[in-house]
């Protein structure tokens, strides 16, 4: 079996992670540009007040506010069907409390939501990727205070009434999961231990994981809102969760493992979309609960808020996996956003994320089974260290192998009956990344000339897998077979 006819193939990106233009045309400060730059091994930090001389990635990013069109021009040329971006909050509400929406914020995406059109790309529209304003984090806690509901849904109504007939499919919060855990609690959620000082991305401190739960459950209600008044002013929208599904397998048969693994499971990768996909609560987060003295607050109406506005269809990001052990000879690795167990079947990345393309396979099979929804796989590819070769092009096979076998295994998932209706791998052109705030960690197939000491052009350049990306697209995915760029040099 092949994928679908019509099956979306794109590439995604995240506003923050690829604008620039931190304040031009009155936008606001986000969560994401207060965070500094970091590295693998210094961790990035989160400083309420601007330090001189203190590099903010995000601030320039990429400079795509400039170069958008220059930018989907080339997504077009690799012949894309979706592109996913995320609107940044701030251009369009500054600092979340405005009565009036920024005409200038809303003009830049209507001519980016334009410029997809023109190329016949459909946009898929992140609402809310890490870019909540800054001064509902100061005053609100983010999303802890349940007033932020109504400063989202107005945002959100903005756009859903301006861009409606233009755009169908729209995802709420991106990772919404990544709530579960501490590290999380910032970007996700807008919960920021201290709002006076710096403190590091890893080691958030002061969390307080009721308050994050209850932040969640706000997140939770704030995007059923979405989901409900989205389908008011447009029937036709379509509108999903998003989750990072961080597959995680219990590291020996020994039946405490198993337990072990599948409570992981529970809290990691199926509460947040049980809430979101199914309209309520998962019966064994009662216990979780309990046992962690954590009380959700809910006011009348909640439960059939969250009922009513289940999502449209799942998707997920998902780059690696790990273990679980209730035994003491483990070896700890890194992952998207937080670490495991190490499995001794996989390699790592550079950066220490397991790479494991059957585990994509085995988890799409988990969440049809689940939810017999749509799925779209909205992030997946390889962050890695990119030369350029003697002939001046970056020849990244290894970021085309692990495509392949990612793109094999959803492969067989489709023919496991998995109802995958898209696929748009993660930076689709190179920036920022959000774990650790440099542009070393690569994942485009479309190189940018800028550094992490802050010098280079912002040129773009076609890497090796553009080309291959773009044959696997003509192809519909039938063709995963190396290309011959001898004559395709820059
Ligand atoms: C996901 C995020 O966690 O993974 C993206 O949604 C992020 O924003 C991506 O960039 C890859 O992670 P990183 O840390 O390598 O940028």
């Amino acid at each position: 079996m092949s994928f679908p006819k019509g099956f979306l193939w794109g590439g995604a990106t995240a506003a923050n992670q690829l604008e620039g233009a931190w304040n031009e045309d009155g936008k606001g400060v986000s969560i994401s540009d207060i965070s500094t730059g970091g590295s693998a091994k210094q961790s990035k930090r989160f400083t309420p007040v601007f330090e001189e001389g203190t590099y903010y990635p995000s601030h320039v990013a990429i400079d795509h506010y400039h170069r958008y069109k220059e930018d989907i021009k080339l997504f077009a040329e690799m012949g894309f069907k979706v592109y996913r971006f995320s609107i940044n909050w701030t251009r369009i509400y500054p600092t979340g409390f405005e009565d009036e929406p920024n005409e200038k914020g809303l003009a830049f995406y209507d001519d980016l939501i334009d410029e997809c059109n023109k190329y016949n790309i459909e946009p898929l529209i992140t609402l809310c990727h890490y870019e909540i304003p800054f001064e509902i984090v100061k005053k609100y806690k983010g999303f802890a205070s349940r007033e932020t509901i109504d400063l989202f849904m107005k945002y959100v109504t903005t756009v859903f009434e301006r861009y409606k007939g233009k755009v169908k499919y729209w995802l709420t919060f991106n990772e919404i999961n990544n709530g579960t855990n501490p590290v999380g609690g910032p970007l996700a959620l807008g919960v920021l231990g201290d709002t006076e000082n710096a403190s590091e991305f890893i080691h958030p401190v002061n969390d307080d994981p009721e308050v994050r739960f209850q932040a969640l459950h706000h997140t939770f209600v704030a995007s059923a809102l979405a989901v409900i008044i989205g389908h008011q002013i447009d029937p036709n929208f379509k509108i999903g969760c998003m989750q990072i599904m961080a597959t995680s397998y219990a590291l020996t048969p020994d039946p405490k493992d198993q337990i072990l693994n599948q409570q992981h499971n529970h809290i990691m990768n199926w509460f947040c979309s049980d809430v979101q996909c199914r309209g309520a609560y998962p019966r064994y987060m009662n216990r979780y609960f309990k046992e962690h003295n954590i009380n959700i607050k809910m006011l009348p109406g909640d439960t059939e808020i969250l009922r009513d506005g289940h999502v449209d269809f799942y998707t997920c990001s998902y780059y690696m996996s790990f273990c679980q052990t209730t035994h003491d000879n483990r070896e700890e690795v890194a992952g998207n956003m937080m670490g495991g167990t190490a499995n001794p079947y996989l390699k790592a990345s550079d950066w220490g994320w397991q790479i494991d393309p059957i585990g994509l396979r085995y988890s799409l099979n988990e969440i049809y089974d689940r939810y017999q929804m749509p799925i779209m796989v909205v992030e997946n590819g390889l962050g890695a260290y990119d030369e350029k070769g003697e002939d001046g092009m970056v020849h990244d096979t290894y970021r085309i192998d692990y495509l392949r076998q990612h793109i094999e295994q959803m492969k067989e998932a489709v023919e496991d009956g998995v109802d995958l209706i898209g696929y748009t791998s993660w930076g689709c052109i190179d920036l920022v990344s959000a774990s650790t705030g440099e542009y070393a960690k690569r994942y485009g197939y479309i190189y940018v000339n800028k550094f992490d000491d802050g010098s280079g052009d912002f040129s773009r350049e076609r890497k090796e897998s553009f080309y291959w990306y773009k044959k696997v697209i003509e192809t519909n995915g039938e063709d995963l077979t190396d290309v011959d760029t001898t004559d395709l040099r820059p």
